[in-house]
């Protein structure tokens, strides 16, 4: 009953006309994603060129983070409105690397959530533990804090509505992938956190994806898990067959 997801963050890689050619070919290898739901999610400056790609597909387009407010003096933000307007139907909230690099807290995710779900945007909430959290057994309460402090205050059809990507930091890029068990696991304890919240109904419709060096070579074991609702793709997804392989796997 929940339709899987595979989203490719783009993170920041291709300028506008280079995205604009990843795009038509993502657009050519998947002419017709069948009971799946497929996402793009380009650099801020290429989703107005990529959005004109991917106009009349079965693709959808996606940000990689945003402001909470809806307008205002915050100089380099985007509001849900502004890529609501631009044809965006999910934004990235809580990446790992805004996290780590850029200050992002429980509690930004938390706004950033509720304005993306206030826009009619499909928020695409990022949790997941370091490794030395993992080695130190810190994980499954590290990432269940994540989840609490993301979904504090909303309200349960808009949990309903959102979806969740478990991205262990340690995966991130470095080629090592958590278990199709490993994965399972947390993704179980995820939803044990969102039914203890929000009801089991709830938490039986939310999509958890799972993100961290997923490869056409992995993705097959890890999506046919059924706590694994789809992936959120990295570095595999800036080559359209690599990207390809994926959402067929998804599909198989
Ligand atoms: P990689 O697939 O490159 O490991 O990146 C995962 C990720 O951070 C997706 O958001």
């Amino acid at each position: 009953m929940r339709i899987p997801l595979i989203a490719g963050n783009w993170k920041m890689y291709k300028t506008p006309s280079e995205a604009v050619v990843l795009a038509e070919e993502v657009v050519k290898e998947l002419a017709n994603p069948d009971g799946i739901d497929v996402v793009i999610c380009p650099p801020f400056t290429a989703l107005a060129a990529v959005a004109q790609v991917l106009w009349g597909s079965r693709i959808g387009l996606g940000a990689q983070d945003l402001h909470w407010a809806k307008e205002g003096p915050y100089t380099g933000e985007v509001s849900a409105e502004m890529l609501r307007d631009l044809g965006c139907r999910y934004v990235i909230v809580g990446h790992s690397e805004r996290r780590q690099y850029f200050g992002e807290t429980d509690e930004n995710v938390n706004k950033k959530s509720l304005a993306a779900l206030g826009s009619g945007l499909t928020p695409i909430i990022c949790v997941g533990e370091t490794l030395s959290e993992r080695e130190t057994g810190r994980a499954y309460h590290v990432v269940e804090a994540q989840v609490k402090g993301a979904l504090s205050g909303l309200a349960p059809g808009q949990v309903r509505a959102l979806t969740l990507a478990y991205e262990p930091v340690w995966a991130i890029g470095t080629g090592r992938t958590a278990t199709p068990e490993q994965a399972e696991e947390m993704h179980a304890h995820v939803r044990k956190t969102i039914a203890g919240l929000f009801g089991a109904d709830v938490a039986r419709g939310v999509r958890i994806l799972y993100g961290g060096s997923v490869k056409p070579e992995n993705a097959g074991e890890l999506l046919q898990r059924s706590e694994i609702d789809g992936a959120l793709v990295g570095g595999a997804s800036l080559q359209a067959d690599s990207f390809a392989l994926i959402v067929k796997a998804a599909m198989s």
